[in-house]
């Protein structure tokens, strides 16, 4: 679709890569189930050759993510953690990254018991405060990775200002969205240079499928990363990338329900005698409150509490009934349960096991 970027969110999102199909007319992306494509003479193609190099479902999921986080392009990889594993191998053996110290757990697992032992180095320090990040800069820094808001301690950090120490020290900004999903945060409009998803989550949205995106602003970031699709091979299978298309199609509908809910359910929480702590940006006693309202156009729905002690957020989990306890969040089944009038959506918690004596992420 040209000039994408002049229509609104919600039309990129169902029309951007979704073009009706040329051959059929049909409304919807075709899945190409097709590991190779046929040659009219040696090299000789359609501009297909292989599907781990491409594949035409997947190419318009990529157009279609790379215009919603108003980037240059896209490359879609088999999960969120495939995504960032990506990143990281456009880093060299003595190259040091400077990490958000409140990151999804795999993370930091990725980092220290993979990547440490092929010379990459990570110092991991609190990205919330941006001075931080320029006293960690070293030499040989090439890169600051941080996840604003956190999982799962729902903290921020400042994407302009980390962006222009970035700019300054010509180290690279990524910025994981997945909390926001771009309907809320645009972190290459604020500077950074690359942003990733676990597109498990929001971007899907319906708990069916796993997924990763990385969003790119410099040509060659699109380069290397889709020669390492090609060469390491961890891409999105078509019927995957149709689920995601599939998902994003109502994402700005999906968004709006999450940020009411995520306010109501915070707010409830908040005045709850018996929840000890909150962690939700949208509420004003959240100490990046005026951060959250600059850079983000909406809350969204991932709410950090603390109930006191690990029996309590026990005892708390037995007693809540339409949520499901499970390791991930944000899919359409934290839906609103009539029944409960004061929490108008159901909860699905996710645990963090390391953490769940004192804190437990909900939506
Ligand atoms: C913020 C964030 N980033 C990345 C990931 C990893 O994504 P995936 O589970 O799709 O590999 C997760 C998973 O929960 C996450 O919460």
């Amino acid at each position: 679709m040209k000039n994408s970027r002049q229509i609104g969110f919600a039309t990129r999102a169902i029309h951007v890569g979704q073009e009706p199909d040329p051959l059929t007319g049909a409304v919807t992306v075709p899945i190409y189930p097709t590991s190779t494509y046929v040659q009219q003479g040696i090299g000789e193609h359609k501009g297909y050759e292989y599907s781990r190099v491409s594949n035409p479902t997947r190419t318009r999921l990529e157009e279609n993510l790379a215009a919603l986080e108003g980037g240059l392009a896209a490359r879609v990889f088999a999960s969120g953690m495939a995504a960032i594993n990506a990143v990281t191998t456009l880093l060299k053996s003595g190259d040091h990254v400077i990490c958000g110290n409140d990151l999804y757990g795999g993370v930091p697992r990725l980092f220290d018991q993979v990547w440490a032992d092929f010379g990459l180095e990570f110092s991991y320090v609190d990205t919330s405060e941006a001075g931080h990040v320029e006293r960690s800069m070293r030499k040989n820094t090439r890169m600051v990775y941080v996840e604003t808001p956190t999982n799962p301690l729902m903290r921020l950090s400042d994407i302009r200002a980390l962006a222009a120490i970035c700019r300054r020290r010509k180290t690279e900004l990524i910025v994981d969205n997945t909390f926001m999903s771009p309907y809320f945060q645009q972190p290459l409009a604020l500077g950074a240079d690359m942003v990733v998803h676990s597109t498990t989550k929001f971007l899907n949205g319906h708990s069916d499928g796993l997924g990763g995106v990385v969003v790119c602003s410099k040509p060659e970031q699109a380069e290397q990363l889709a020669f390492l699709q090609k060469a390491a091979g961890a891409i999105l299978s078509p019927f995957e990338c149709w689920l995601v298309l599939r998902g994003v199609k109502t994402l700005a509908a999906r968004m709006e329900q999450h940020d009411r809910s995520g306010r109501i359910v915070a707010r409830f929480l908040a005045e709850h005698k018996k929840v000890k702590k909150v962690l939700y940006p949208g509420l004003p006693d959240h100490p990046q409150y005026e951060l959250a309202k600059q850079q983000m156009s909406g809350f969204g729905a991932m709410i950090t509490f603390e109930t006191g002690s690990l029996n309590n957020a026990k005892k708390m989990l037995k007693k809540v009934h339409v949520c499901s306890l499970g390791d991930s969040l944000v899919g359409v089944e934290a839906r609103r349960d009539a029944r409960q009038s004061e929490l108008p959506m159901a909860w699905c918690v996710s645990q963090w096991a390391s953490r769940m004596s004192r804190t437990l992420s909900m939506i």
